[in-house]
């Protein structure tokens, strides 16, 4: 039997890319293996949002190179964000003469073709879309989980934040159909998935046919009987409706998480970032999610040192961070992209000051994250349970409705169901606690 490893690097629209991927190379019989050294064909589904990214890339793509000398028989491919770009394909082409597949974001449904075409004809094959076409429906997956998954409803971006590659990656916004989504989400559920994951750059501005926008499409969702858990990624300031926050009042089976990317506290970085809301724009949205549901999980996405940040513009982002008391947040250090608005900004920031005031930032979120999760001791919360504990074999390890990791003992038969869990300790990154 063939065997194949995928490696995904970027978010979730990979993650979900390379289960299609997989369900692809299943069909054709080939089985899929842990192990990069034993495989016969291997997938490296790449991400360009940042410079470390690109360059985990190239550092995975030259441990493939002693692969095919190994195995003369061995297919190497590569995929996803980075090759939507032009200097990367021509990189890999002249660097990497070993690769024998090169496709992009769009056409991942060609991905059996040119395999069959390399095996037949030992020929490179290089198919790069420069935008999408129709979404194409019912290809097979092979899922990560049994419990949960995520759930495509919409694909590309038209924000054209200044700083970000993903709208050269992506292509533009295009939506699934709702019916689409509700069959995918009712054969998951009959085959036991307990909790959904709606995927797109921009959920809020999602618009199915006829006049099904996000709102609609949750309060759809909340009707599928036997699905527990609902989340969604990622929600855009801009777009957040007072709808889908009223939804958090009448769905019940939206979880208490929010997911709202601030990306900077001061205003004027926000305009330059092409962000369309202001600092007291989020405030609103923060005081209004939790007016609906007082004890709502939050969470963020921060970049800092975008060209020209001072540091009295940074220090507007630290006060929102302590203002807000973000339960979590994702921090970056600005990384300049190739092809963005951003590229053309003239007043980058020093490095060593990025790197000072993302530790200051990363200081403030541990502080606001550690103080929200002490709140739960005491507390009893509903854990979908993932897997035993990495660290501790007699710990299982799952997640609250609010999104915090929860640790607890008990045996391997509560996997992939959702318990109750008493918080006796916290700390800065999860809760521990004991079966109820
Ligand atoms: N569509 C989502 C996020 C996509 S990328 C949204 O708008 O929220 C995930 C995060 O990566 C972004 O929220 C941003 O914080 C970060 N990011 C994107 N481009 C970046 C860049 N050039 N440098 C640093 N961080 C970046
Ligand atoms: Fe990038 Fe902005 Fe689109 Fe998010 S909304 S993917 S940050 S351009
Ligand atoms: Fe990366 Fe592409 Fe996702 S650039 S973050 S894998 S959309």
């Amino acid at each position: 039997m063939n065997k194949f490893h995928i490696q995904t690097l970027g978010c979730q629209m990979n993650e979900r890319d390379s289960e299609t991927l997989a369900g692809m190379l299943l069909e054709l019989g080939y089985i899929q293996s842990d192990n990069k050294e034993e495989a016969d064909v291997a997938i490296i589904n790449t991400c360009s949002v940042r410079d470390n990214a690109d360059k985990r890339f190239f550092g995975m793509l030259g441990q493939l190179k002693r692969l095919k000398n190994k195995n003369k028989n061995f297919i190497a491919c590569v995929c996803g964000c980075m090759m939507q770009q032009q200097h990367i394909v021509d990189e890999v082409k002249q660097k990497y003469p070993w690769v024998d597949i090169i496709f992009g974001t769009h056409n991942i449904h060609k991905f059996p073709e040119l395999l069959e075409n390399v095996i037949s004809q030992r020929e490179r094959q290089i198919d790069i879309w420069d935008d999408g076409g129709d979404i194409i429906e019912n290809l097979p997956a092979d899922r990560l989980y049994e419990h949960k998954a995520f759930v495509n409803i919409m694909f590309g971006c038209n924000n054209f934040c200044t700083y970000c590659i993903v709208p050269y990656t992506r292509g533009r916004e295009r939506s699934r159909s709702p019916e689409a989504i509700v069959k995918e989400v009712e054969s998951l559920v009959a085959s036991g998935t307990k909790e959904i994951t709606l995927l797109g750059q921009n959920v809020n501005s999602y618009k199915g046919e006829g006049d099904v926008n996000f709102a609609k499409l949750i309060t759809m969702l909340n009707e599928v009987e036997g699905l527990e858990r609902i989340r969604f990624m990622t929600s855009h300031p801009k777009d957040l409706s007072d709808e889908l926050i009223e939804a958090f009042a009448t769905c019940d089976k939206l979880s208490n998480y929010f997911h709202l990317p601030v990306q900077s506290g001061n205003n004027e970085i926000l305009k330059k970032m092409n962000r369309h809301y202001t600092k007291e724009a989020y405030l609103e949205l923060i005081n209004k999610l939790r007016g609906v549901r007082k004890d709502i999980g939050i969470s963020t996405d921060i970049i800092v040192g975008f060209p020209g940040e001072t540091e009295e513009q940074f220090e507007d982002t630290l006060n929102l961070v302590k203002e807000v008391q973000f339960d979590s947040a994702f921090t970056f250090i600005y990384s300049v992209r190739k092809g963005t608005p951003a590229e053309k900004y003239t007043d980058q920031v020093p490095e060593e000051v990025k790197h000072e005031r993302f530790n200051r930032l990363v200081e403030a979120v541990n502080e606001s994250s550690a103080k929200n999760n002490e709140k739960f001791v005491g507390r009893i919360v509903q854990v979908l349970v993932d897997d035993f504990s990495k660290n501790n074999r007699e710990m299982l390890t799952g997640r609250s409705s609010e999104n915090k990791i929860v640790n607890f003992k008990g045996n391997s038969d509560l996997i992939g169901k959702i318990v109750e869990v008493k918080v006796i300790s916290s700390n800065t990154f999860s809760l521990t606690g004991e079966l109820v």
